[in-house]
């Protein structure tokens, strides 16, 4: 018999299509299969921090499997381990993750899952060094976690990214235009490549394969000698020049990842104005990604990984998460899964078989 009798569970860093999903499936497993009881703590670590929270029951949970967003609320700012704290010498950090293992305890918490991607599992991997009883789920439309072959909220940004390609193809080829539709994903270029695949993108711009203006240019001049008017450009937020300059929305204090990207979608529409004999037009498709009902296929992954993150709590394997490898779940290691970004691989089959039906990478080998 498992000593496990309360379960904890929040969401943090960003929103993403599945977490309700994932919720479900913790509660109805906890109550249909293990008679153990939920309490959701509120808007990701500053529930813990602030002692927020909510008993999370079976009727809680009923309808929500189509529903974006989180029912427990999120943040991505609320970094126990680097909490920030206005003084008269400006704002300094303290070390306040001491309250989160208090107010496990106040509740008596037998194990808190944590659903997030790299910044949230971060701070999971501290908490179980700190003798935190903590199981991790890999969140992230990003697709950026090591260790699982995908994240939940991926195949749903990337289903949003690829319908926008799509739509943007017709006023491209109406206006004789370039389009230039800038997607989100971090320093992972994989939403901009598998979007730019699934909508016949002409152009993909992605973080693992610095770009120079001069190559995207000459790809789009090579498209009007085979008599093609206009070319859709997919780029990634985190795109880079040679350089290595990306270009920054802006920074958020206390958290985990503090950078945000965006931008760089007006800045390559502008250079190839000023460079081609094309009008240009960009859209910012930014938190669409994030937004509304998760796809069928992240609807199935939540809940596989929320049974699965339960049985891991359930069976005291701290510091793991659920993961995918090909067809089976497994129990991953979410110090693993944070040491490094799992990134498209420049020298891939996916970016081989972009080349080969004609995509620009912007890159020498274009
Ligand atoms: O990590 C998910 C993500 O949506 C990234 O793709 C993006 O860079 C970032 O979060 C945006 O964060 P925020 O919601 O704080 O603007």
């Amino acid at each position: 018999m498992t000593k496990v009798r309360h379960v904890g569970v929040l969401t943090a860093g960003g929103d993403c299509p599945g977490l309700n999903a994932v919720i479900r499936a913790i509660v109805k497993s906890a109550v249909l299969d293990h008679g153990i009881r939920v309490t959701g703590f509120l808007d990701g670590f500053a529930g813990l921090l602030e002692n927020r929270s909510r008993e999370v029951g079976f009727d809680d949970v009923s309808n929500i499997l189509n529903q974006g967003g989180t029912i427990l609320g999120a943040s991505n700012r609320d970094d126990p381990f680097r909490v920030p704290v206005p003084g008269p010498e400006g704002t300094l950090h303290e070390d306040r993750s001491d309250r989160v293992l208090e107010t496990l305890e106040r509740h008596r918490i037998d194990a808190l899952i944590t659903l997030g991607g790299d910044g949230t599992l971060s701070i999971a991997d501290r908490l179980v060094r700190k003798g935190a009883p903590v199981v991790g789920v890999p969140k992230t439309i990003d697709n950026d976690l090591s260790e699982t072959d995908v994240t939940f909220g991926f195949d749903s940004a990337r289903a949003v990214a690829t319908e926008a390609v799509d739509r943007l193809h017709t006023t491209a080829a109406s206006h004789h235009r370039i389009m230039v539709v800038e997607v989100m994903g971090r320093n992972a270029g994989w939403i901009a490549l598998e979007a730019g695949i699934a909508g016949g993108g002409d152009v993909i711009l992605i973080p693992e394969i610095p770009f120079r203006y001069g190559q995207i240019c000459e790809g789009i001049l090579s498209r009007t000698r085979r008599g093609r008017r206009s070319s859709l450009v997919v780029v990634s937020e985190g795109a880079k020049s040679p350089d290595g300059k990306t270009v920054v929305q802006r920074m958020v204090e206390g958290s985990a990842e503090p950078v945000r990207l965006g931008g760089i979608g007006a800045v390559v529409a502008n250079e190839l104005e000023s460079a081609l004999p094309f009008e240009v037009r960009y859209v910012v498709l930014g938190h669409l990604q994030r937004g509304g009902a998760p796809t069928p296929l992240d609807r199935i992954l939540g809940t596989r990984f929320g049974v699965a993150a339960l049985q891991a709590a359930v069976d005291c394997a701290w510091g793991t998460m659920p993961a995918v490898r090909g067809e089976r779940i497994v129990r991953a290691s979410v110090k693993e899964a944070v040491a490094r970004l799992k990134l498209v691989d420049p020298k891939g089959e996916q970016v081989a078989t972009a080349r080969s039906v004609g995509v620009v990478f912007g890159d020498e080998a274009a």
